[in-house]
């Protein structure tokens, strides 16, 4: 029996990644998408400007774009909604007894939500019993990180679980897809990089902390060490790449880092989860790649790519990574979630 599960934001940028994502899914199945009054009673292929280049699913086109409150025939949502708009639509799902598995910024740093990468921090799915007690509600929140962030803490952990990590310093440059639909104008990106993307680098620097912290008690206690981001807009559609310098408590050299990329795994790897990388961090060789055009969809877009591997004069070592902004940055990642809360039993409806 698979799941009954909505998306809501489903028209968007990221709505869209779940609705191509959750068909044909072994665990869930789409049966409802919502978004705003603008969508709300079309069917989803007339609300839809669907923008990915795989066909929209015939069922999820079928579906009647329902508004995004309480009341949708599942048990767990997805949201993909606007950060403007996010923050009390997600509490009335919870409220009302829904699993909600976000994207969006507003609960992320919440001190009972927490903020998952099945790969790194499995056991912080632990808050929600804490969440549930603290607020009342018969459903719960989790969220997924910023699209860089979920990429970029991959390669971290890889690193950090063996030698220990002190410092990180990070420049992304980041797709244009990342700014949802219908984005930049064209006459500002194309031929140019942008050095701003609004709250981005603190986004960066807070959830890394969060998500590579340990769980103490009823909270997460940030990992101690010091994240500066910078972050800048390039004219590529997908895929989000970062530059990243590391000083790691030790210095292991350059071999035992590479094996700790080509070794890493995690619970969804040892779970089997549906949508797991084989390889969540996955080393290339060659001294030109990570490329978005040619790499972003390695893994299916799950996996954190790196590359250029070498020591790094100011901090020890340094690499670039890559991973897919709309995939392993927003709706893989949020299914991901889900597939590792109904692993350790707690999607059931309450
Ligand atoms: N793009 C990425 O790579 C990325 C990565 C990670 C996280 N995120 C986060 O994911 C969320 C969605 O991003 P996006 O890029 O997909 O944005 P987007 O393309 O602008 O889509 C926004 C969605 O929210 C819906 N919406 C807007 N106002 C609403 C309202 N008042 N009530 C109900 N629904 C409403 C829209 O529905 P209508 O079509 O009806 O207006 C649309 O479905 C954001 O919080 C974003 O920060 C995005």
């Amino acid at each position: 029996m698979k799941i009954p599960v909505g998306v809501l934001g489903a028209t968007g940028t990221v709505g869209q990644r779940f609705v191509q994502l959750l068909a044909g899914h072994p665990w869930f199945d789409l049966v409802a998408v919502a978004a705003s009054e603008r969508s709300a009673g079309r069917s989803y292929r007339e609300a839809c400007a669907w923008k990915l280049d795989v066909p929209m699913p015939a069922a999820a086109g079928a579906l009647v774009v329902q508004p995004a409150e309480p009341g949708l025939a599942c048990e767990v949502v997805f949201s993909a909604l606007d950060a403007a708009v996010a923050g009390p639509i997600e509490e009335a799902f919870a409220g009302a007894g829904y699993a909600v598995l976000s994207n969006a910024r507003n609960h992320r740093m919440a001190d009972d939500v927490p903020l998952l990468v099945p790969e790194v921090n499995p056991e912080h799915t632990a808050l929600i019993e804490t969440q549930r007690r603290r607020r009342g509600w018969r459903g719960f929140i989790a969220t997924n990180p910023n699209c860089s962030t979920a990429t970029l803490v991959l390669a971290l952990a890889a690193l950090e679980r063996r030698f220990g990590l002190e410092a990180v310093m990070v420049t992304t440059l980041q797709a244009i897809s990342g700014a949802g639909y219908p984005g930049l104008p064209s006459l500002d990106i194309l031929g140019n990089v942008i050095p701003f993307i609004g709250g981005e680098e603190e986004k960066i620097e807070r959830e890394t902390g969060k998500i590579l912290g340990r769980l103490a008690g009823a909270a997460v206690t940030p990992h101690p060490a010091t994240v500066s981001a910078t972050t800048t807009r390039v004219p590529v559609v997908d895929g989000h790449t970062a530059s990243v310098s590391v000083k790691l408590g030790s210095d292991p050299g350059l071999e035992a880092l590479a094996e700790a990329f080509r070794a890493y795994r995690g619970v969804p790897q040892e779970r089997g989860l549906p949508s797991a990388p084989g390889h969540p961090t996955l080393l290339l060789e060659q001294e030109d790649r990570p490329q978005p055009r040619l790499d972003v969809n390695l893994e299916h877009g799950m996996a954190s790519v790196v590359g250029r591997l070498r020591r790094c004069p100011l901090l020890g070592y340094k690499f670039v990574v890559l991973g897919h902004n709309t995939i392993r940055g927003a709706a893989g990642a949020a299914i991901l979630n889900a597939e590792l809360l109904r692993d350790q039993g707690l999607l059931r409806r309450a």
